[in-house]
């Protein structure tokens, strides 16, 4: 059974083979409607069951609209509804009772250990669908947006800015090492990449830079890539950690420093006026709505992957 946790999980070889199945079917419908089938309905008559412990707008709808597209029907359920691991149900048991009902979980988490522990049980698969230590499924979608933009992402440089310790810098921190591009990662001390997602990363041949210089960050880059400086799971002092980003905030006069073709991307919510400014985040630039619509599209493939 394969589950899709993290991208470290997966060799370079079946991370490509998802890039590439998404392309190819995001191309041979192009002139079907929105929640249309694929012709060849590859999840015809199964079906997904969806847990969210937090929010979620794109995560939600693209996934749901995935299943619609490969020809299967999903289930979106929260934990308050469900015997989620409470009251007279274990986990053990929630498991046991879905892998009857469904043929595949995704699962939105605050606790990387929920994903581990509830995939254990399963008798079906499960996709991370974010949880406080990565966010694997946007970053794969990113991959593919930068290289419908930009061509093959490998050798390229992707400059990263703001907090450099969340679940979005992780996963791309694996990224660059399973897609063999350069990341740089411009951030302030107190927010860098933690330890050991650092010496996977060293022990992996990521080509990783760590800088607390912005315009270091991004010199030529490719791409540059923000988040929200304060994310789902944050229990910091807000306004202390926004004034420690505040240099880090991608605008025009930071965008200028990278190639003039370079792109921006965000995977949203966005923090605006704070993270990234609005001519930047609405200028040309700006590749933002099609990274929320690629979430279909390498969702796809990556439920694809876990069945076959
Ligand atoms: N980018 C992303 O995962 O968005 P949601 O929180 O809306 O799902
Ligand atoms: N780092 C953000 C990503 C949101 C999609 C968060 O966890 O809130």
């Amino acid at each position: 059974m394969k589950n899709f946790l993290d991208i470290s999980d997966l060799s370079s070889q079946a991370l490509r083979g998802i890039i590439e199945e998404a392309k190819k079917r995001k191309s041979s419908r192009k002139d079907l409607n929105k929640s249309e089938p694929d012709n060849d309905k590859p999840f015809y008559g199964r079906s997904m069951i969806m847990i969210f412990e937090k929010p979620s707008t794109r995560t939600r709808i693209s996934f749901d609209i995935a299943v619609k597209q490969l020809g299967g029907s999903s289930i979106i359920l929260s934990p308050e509804g469900i015997h989620y691991g409470k009251g007279d149900e274990t986990l053990k048991d929630t498991a046991k009772v879905l892998s009857e009902y469904a043929d595949i979980i995704m699962l939105r988490t605050s606790s990387h250990e929920n994903l581990k522990e509830f995939g254990k049980y399963l008798t079906i698969p499960i996709i991370n669908g974010l949880s406080n230590q990565s966010h694997p499924c946007q970053v794969m979608s990113d991959i593919l947006t930068f290289e419908e933009e930009k061509g093959n992402i490998e050798g390229k440089s992707i400059a990263w800015l703001g907090d450099g310790n969340n679940n979005m810098s992780n996963s791309l921190i694996e990224a660059a090492s399973k897609f063999n591009f350069t990341l740089k990662i411009g951030c302030p001390k107190q927010y860098q990449p933690n330890k050991k997602i650092v010496s996977w990363a060293k022990k992996n041949k990521t080509k990783l830079t760590v800088t607390n210089d912005p315009r270091d960050a991004a010199k030529d880059a490719d791409c540059i890539m923000t988040d929200k400086w304060i994310s789902m799971n944050d229990k910091v002092n807000k306004s202390k950690k926004k004034k420690s980003l505040k240099k880090y905030q991608v605008n025009k006069k930071l965008m200028s420093l990278a190639k003039s073709d370079a792109i921006f991307m965000h995977c949203l919510p966005v923090g605006r006026g704070e993270e990234v400014t609005n001519d930047v985040i609405d200028g040309k630039q700006s590749v933002v709505w099609t990274q929320a619509l690629n979430r279909v599209h390498a969702q796809k493939s990556i439920i694809n992957w876990c069945l076959n």
